[in-house]
Formats: C-alpha cells, sequence, structure tokens
C-alpha cells in the first residue's frame, strides 16, 4: 500500500493510504474509491465513488467531509458509511445484526488494522474492526484489479472466543454508495421461466427497493445485478452509471434505499429472511462478494466492464480459446433418450461441426417421464443396454467431447434413494413436503447427503470420459426444515445448501480438471457471479425462441458475457411460442452469444443440413471477437423492429455485427447501423463481400444493411486491412 509522503505528496499505487487523513483511496482503470474513518475510529465514511480523480484531491475531500445535523437523528445515523453494523441511532437498512449469548442485540465497534495483499493481478486493502466489549471482529475486504474499475467487497466474521457463540441474524457483504445527485433510477433484471433477464427501471424517490430472491436458488424472478444513474440521463453509450451484481446463489437480498434526505444507498448480500446462523467460538464466516464498478460510458460502458471481469477474473481457469459448439437432443426427444437415436444424432451433430454432444435428461433408471428416478444416478439399461460407454467412445471418435445432464440436489419421491432415505430431504415435522415439478429437494447442508453426491458424480465421471456437465436445478426449495438439527442451528441450510453446492463443484473440478460446467436451473434461475466463477457457462432460458431470445439475450448481456450464455438453434414451430422463422434468423440470434444445436437434427433435410454447416463454420471464424471481445449493443429489440449488436476485438482488428429484423413494414428495406468502438483510422473489408469500408465511414456514415420481409437477418464480418495511422 503507497503511504502519503512526509511532503505531502503520494506515493502512487492502487491502493493509497492517507494517514493524515486517515482514508484510503483505491485507484482504478478510469475511476477512484475513497473512504475514511471518522473521528473516534467508529465508523467508516463513504468519501468518494466516480470518475478518476487524483489521489491529493479524494483526501481533500475526506478532510472537507462534513456532518449534517437533524433533531431526532445522530450524526453516525445520517453520515454514509461503508457497513453499517445495527447500533446506536441507525434507522436505515444496516448490513449486519447479531445478538451476543448475554442477549446484547448491537455492535459497537472500533477499527483496529488494515493491510493489502497483492497478487499479481489484483490488491486486497482489508480493514479489520472489533467489538468494544465482545469477541468479534469484522473484517472489510476490497479487491481491485489491475486495468479494471470493478471492486470486488465482501466481509469477514470471527467469533474469537470467550463469551460464547454469537448469532448472526442479517449479515451483509457491502454497502453501495453512488454520489449525492438529485434523484437516481435503478435498472434491473426481473422475469420467470421462459421470461428471464427482463429490463425494469425504476425512478427512485424516498423509500426502499427491495430485490431479492428467498427461494434458495438466484432465481428467475430477480437476478442481483442492478444500476443506478443519476436523473435517468445515460444512453447505451454515454453517461455516468454505477452497478453493482452479487456473487451468490442462494437466498439474496439488495435493498436500495432513498432516505428522505436524500442518500442513496444500497445493500446486499445473503437474505436475512428465515436466517440465522451461529458463530460458535473460534469460528468465522466469509460472506460473498458484492460486487461494483462505475462507468461513464453508459450501459454499453458498464456491461463492457461486466464482460471483462469475467472473463479475465471470475471464469475458471484456465479458460479456453472459446467455447466449444454443442449439440443437445433434449427439445428433439426429450426423456426418450437411448443408444439408438443418440448415436444417429451424435453422426449429424458431428457432420454439421458440432464440437460437444451432451445427453439430457431421461438416461439414467426409470427415467421415463419426471416422475421418477432422479437420484438414482445409474445408467438405464433398457435405453443403453450397454452403458454409456459404447456412446461416448463414438461420440469421441467422431472428434467430440461427450458431455451429461444431471440434477444432483434433487430426488423424486419414486426413487430407491428417497424410499432409502427420506430425511434426506428439507421437511418440518409435521407439514407437507410440497413437490415441484415432482420432485424434493436433497438437504445438501447435510454433510453426509453433500459427500453422497460429491461421490456418486465422482463416479459417474471417473467410470466415463465426460467433459461437460450440464448441473440443472428444476425447483426451488421449500420447507426448509431440518428437524435432527434442531439443538443446532437449522437456520442455515440457506447458507450451506450453496456452500456445500459451490464445495461439491470446486471439489469435482480438482478431481476431474478437464470437465467443463453449465449451471442451469430449469433455465436461467442460476445465473451469478457466485456460480460463475466455478461454471464456464449457463443455460439463460428454456425459451429457444429466436425472437423471444433476442429479449431474454439484451438483458443477460447488462450483466454477463456473451461468451458464459449458451444459445441453441432449434425446430420450428418453437415448442413453446409456436412461431416459425427461417434457420438463418434462428442461427443469428444463437450465433450472438456462445452457439449451440437443440434441434431434431436427424429429421432436417439435406438443404437445412447444409445451411447449418455453413454457420456453424462462419461461428467458428467470429466466436473469438463475439465471446471474448467488446460488445456494443446498437439497437435494443425492445424498441422498433430491427435489433442489432456490434463485437469488436480487443485490439480493434475484427468486427462482427448482428441485425435482426422481426416485421418489415411500408417497405422500408435499408437500415443503416453507425458501428462504434472503431479504433483510429483503418480501412475494413467485409469477408463476405469482399467491399471496404473506412472506420470513419462505418463510424459516421454507418453499414448499410438490407432486410427485406419478416424475420430476415445478416451478419456481416470485417477485418482491419491495416493498422490504424
Ligand atoms: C430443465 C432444463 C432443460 C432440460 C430439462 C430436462 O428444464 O432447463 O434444458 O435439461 O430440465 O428435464
Amino acid at each position: 500500500m503507497a503511504e502519503v509522503g512526509k511532503n505531502g505528496e503520494y506515493v502512487l499505487g492502487e491502493v493509497i493510504y492517507d494517514a493524515s487523513n486517515r482514508c484510503w483511496v483505491l485507484q482504478m482503470e478510469a475511476s477512484t474509491y475513497c473512504f475514511g474513518l471518522n473521528h473516534g475510529d467508529s465508523s467508516l465514511q463513504h468519501i468518494y465513488w466516480g470518475p478518476y480523480i487524483d489521489s491529493i484531491a479524494a483526501s481533500e475531500m475526506a478532510y472537507l467531509a462534513e456532518s449534517i445535523s437533524i433533531p431526532f437523528e445522530s450524526p453516525t445515523g445520517l453520515s454514509r458509511e461503508e457497513y453499517a453494523p445495527w447500533g446506536e441511532m441507525r434507522y436505515s437498512e444496516p448490513s449486519l445484526k447479531v445478538e451476543y449469548a448475554d442477549g446484547t442485540r448491537v455492535i459497537e465497534w472500533t477499527f483496529e488494522e488494515h493491510g493489502v495483499v497483492r497478487s499479481e493481478v489484483s490488491q486486497t486493502l482489508w480493514l479489520r474492526f472489533r467489538d468494544r466489549a465482545y469477541p468479534l471482529t469484522v473484517t472489510l475486504y476490497y479487491r481491485i484489479f489491475t486495468g479494471h474499475d470493478v471492486i470486488e467487497r465482501w466481509a469477514r466474521l470471527e467469533n474469537t472466543g470467550g463469551s460464547g457463540p454469537v448469532t448472526i441474524e442479517q449479515a451483509l457483504s457491502a454497502d453501495w454508495r453512488p454520489p449525492r445527485r438529485e434523484r437516481y433510477r435503478l435498472t434491473y433484471l426481473y422475469g420467470q421461466h421462459v421470461k428471464e433477464m427482463q429490463i425494469a427501471a425504476a425512478i427512485l424517490s424516498p423509500g426502499k427497493i427491495v430485490l431479492e430472491s428467498r427461494r434458495g436458488a438466484t432465481s428467475h424472478q430477480f437476478n442481483p445485478w442492478m444500476a443506478l444513474d443519476p436523473d435517468a440521463s445515460a444512453l447505451e453509450e454515454s453517461g455516468e452509471v454505477w452497478s453493482a451484481a452479487l456473487a451468490w446463489s442462494g437466498s439474496w437480498k439488495i435493498v436500495v434505499e432513498t432516505t428522505t434526505y436524500g442518500d442513496v444507498h444500497c445493500t446486499g448480500g445473503v437474505n436475512d429472511f428465515d436466517f440465522q446462523y451461529r458463530l460458535d467460538e473460534g469460528a468465522r464466516l466469509d460472506l460473498p462478494a458484492f460486487v461494483g464498478l462505475y462507468s461513464n460510458q453508459g450501459f454499453g460502458g458498464v456491461s463492457r466492464s461486466w464482460h471483462a471481469y469475467q472473463r479475465e477474473h471470475l471464469l475458471p481457469e484456465p479458460p479456453e480459446a472459446v467455447r466449444p459448439v454443442l449439440y443437445n437432443s433434449w427439445e428433439a426427444v426429450a426423456f426418450d433418450v437411448n443408444e439408438r437415436n443418440q448415436m444417429e444424432l451424435a453422426e449429424k451433430a458431428a457432420e454439421l461441426g458440432t464440437e460437444v454432444f451432451v445427453v439430457d435428461d431421461g438416461w439414467f433408471d426409470a427415467r421415463d417421464h419426471d416422475y421418477a428416478g432422479l437420484g438414482d444416478w445409474t445408467v438405464d439399461p433398457k435405453k443403453f443396454p450397454h452403458g454409456l460407454n459404447p456412446l461416448i467412445t463414438r461420440v469421441n471418435a467422431l472428434g467430440m467431447r461427450f458431455g451429461l445432464w444431471v440434477e444432483p440436489e434433487m430426488v423424486n419421491p419414486d426413487s430407491k434413494l428417497y424410499r432409502a432415505h427420506p430425511d434426506w430431504v428439507y421437511h418440518f415435522r409435521q407439514r407437507s413436503r410440497t413437490e415441484g415439478r415432482n420432485q424434493l429437494v436433497l438437504n445438501l447442508a447435510r454433510e453426509d447427503v453433500r459427500d453422497w453426491v460429491c461421490e456418486t458424480l465422482d463416479t459417474l465421471l471417473s467410470e466415463h470420459n465426460i467433459e461437460f456437465i450440464k448441473w440443472d436445478m428444476n425447483r426451488y426449495v421449500s420447507e426448509p426444515g431440518w428437524p435432527d438439527d434442531a439443538e443446532r442451528n437449522p437456520e442455515r441450510v440457506w447458507l450451506d445448501h450453496v456452500r456445500n453446492l459451490y464445495w461439491i463443484i470446486d471439489e469435482l473440478r480438482r478431481r476431474h480438471p478437464h470437465v467443463a460446467f453449465e449451471s442451469c436451473a430449469g433455465g436461467g434461475g442460476r445465473v451469478d457471479l457466485g456460480i460463475l466463477s466455478r461454471v464456464e457457462q449457463v443455460w439463460p432460458s428454456d425459451n429457444t425462441d429466436a425472437l423471444d431470445r433476442l429479449l431474454i439475450q439484451e438483458g443477460f448481456s447488462y450483466a454477463y458475457t456473451p461468451r458464459v450464455m449458451m444459445c441453441w438453434v432449434t425446430d420450428c414451430p418453437n415448442f413453446l411460442t409456436k412461431r416459425t422463422v427461417p434457420l438463418s434468423y434462428r442461427f443469428h440470434v444463437a450465433m450472438s452469444g456462445s452457439l449451440g444445436i437443440g434441434g431434431d437434427i436427424a429429421r432436417w433435410t439435406p438443404q437445412e443440413l447444409e445451411e447449418a454447416r455453413g454457420f456453424i463454420a462462419r461461428y467458428k471464424q467470429v466466436r473469438s471477437t463475439i465471446q471474448n471481445g467488446l460488445l456494443y449493443r446498437l439497437h435494443s429489440p425492445r424498441k422498433g423492429h430491427v435489433a442489432a449488436a456490434q463485437y469488436v476485438t480487443r485490439d480493434g482488428s475484427e468486427v462482427v455485427v448482428f441485425v435482426w429484423g422481426h416485421s418489415q413494414q411500408f417497405g422500408e428495406t435499408q437500415v443503416t447501423l453507425a458501428l462504434n468502438g472503431l479504433k483510429g483510422d483503418a480501412l475494413f473489408a467485409d469477408a463476405i463481400s469482399g467491399s471496404t469500408y473506412s472506420s470513419a465511414y462505418l463510424t459516421h456514415h454507418g453499414l448499410p444493411m438490407n432486410l427485406v420481409g419478416d424475420f430476415d437477418s445478416c451478419m456481416v464480418h470485417l477485418i482491419r486491412q491495416m493498422p490504424a495511422r
């Protein structure tokens, strides 16, 4: 950590401590974050978060920070705290509330020490506070990354012993505070099954908006991501936006509170609903990260920052250069998988250029429908008389990796597992066990269940050459009881289920490092920064209708990189919407993320197969730009009847543009797309038509495109012809 020199000069680093003003300055790529201690060391005050300013200016703000005084309030209660433990006269949403063994229910803490942990790519500042009378320490963490504007924040709670257990009633991870402005707009993502990641916005007025899941998983209903912009002033490519997202795949909450004094703050983490966590002497609890970033380049700038952070620092290491093209027969044959039809589909998939062949639901004992089988993870001998290995061998011989669907947290009451262990599911005594999709949720908080799940999957992976796992979760938690644990702390299941889920995936990844994972929960029910740190990709929605997908994918791209967004081309009429659109349109929509094929290719005509082969070959030429490049959303599918997106490699050498027209009107066929993010003065050639364009033309005039009729679409691949002058 750089400190201020004797003469007041700053020794520049990325984390700076100014001892005279007792404040810390985080200097990032294009933004600055600053906070400091109050007099008395009893609270940490937020000072600045916004565009880059020099560190002297940041600590000058610390010096000038005024406190306001209002009757019926205390200076602490009114102050802009980085993390507020409940106590004193604090009446807005706190970040931490505990009860000590003797019944004391407020915290009075004082600052103890700080330090910085450096790695090659990041610096983590930690600040430790200690309760003045009880053995609780709270350590706040701030991690920043070279070349990024992202701050990962989380907290560690530790019972240092001597006064019995500490009961944690609310433990959020961080409190974010955009600067004081007239009023803010909140943008967030909501939805439902087959309608995930819809974009909503609300102008904030005094009061709280709570975005949350009480379902035990991230949820389709709200995604733990949000953005704030002052006076609804941000546009797609301009304006200031503050954004935050949670790295947690269980019940979560984000409280966006506007005080009556006009302050906006936003605290978030594990949901405290029905929650209690007993922290025994000597125990500690690490809370999940609540990650934030600032951009003055509008929602597009915010998205690109999220994407870059996910690709470079969040997703599992080591990343493959690009995600492979995948085939999955769920929409084609549903539970009716068998050696014969999967072999046939594998041959076709390989001819198309597919690289991973995934067998979805239905491959295990008694799984002819969704009433039975979950929990009994042995291969169904009726469908696969020789086990899965002959199919896997064939798939490998065809040059593809083999993938398998599992839903390890679940059990059907009609299963050997449930008959043997009816106590392994969440339940309360004398209460119903509510079934969702005819299944119950295993109590993964139990160590024996956790170990059983891990060993069962380990056996599956050890006995087969499986290189891809689609991990599904097709219902949420209900009746979250654990009667045998009544003496201890049954409410901790909300936390421990997710921690053990993470533990299992981490352990399987350690034992089988060549296996890639996809997170699925009935489509996009478990997409968040927590799961993304341990899976290569996610299934955003069971809705594969190309037009609907444009809207789901747009919302998805606000928060998450197209690299992880699996998109299948499926059959028409679409099973859900009954809509029929051309194969080219379906391909162009799916190619704007990580491409997969989910149609019944055994029934595709030779012309369709030929067309598909061409699209897949083309996708392979452009996928690195799409998956690893910078995304510019040129036209939103929510506005007008044409949508468009552009991807640029980080060095600016290649550009891919998609345009999708849904319904043509008035005979207007011409669309001109002004491109974005092209560096310098260069010449670009269209890889398909050979036409050349200058970057000035593409930026200021626009790329002309022609769309004829309904559901026409087009992809353009531009390659820079000469280096920027
Ligand atoms: C969920 C998934 C689908 C498919 C089915 C199988 O709905 O989202 O993709 O795997 O389960 O039952």
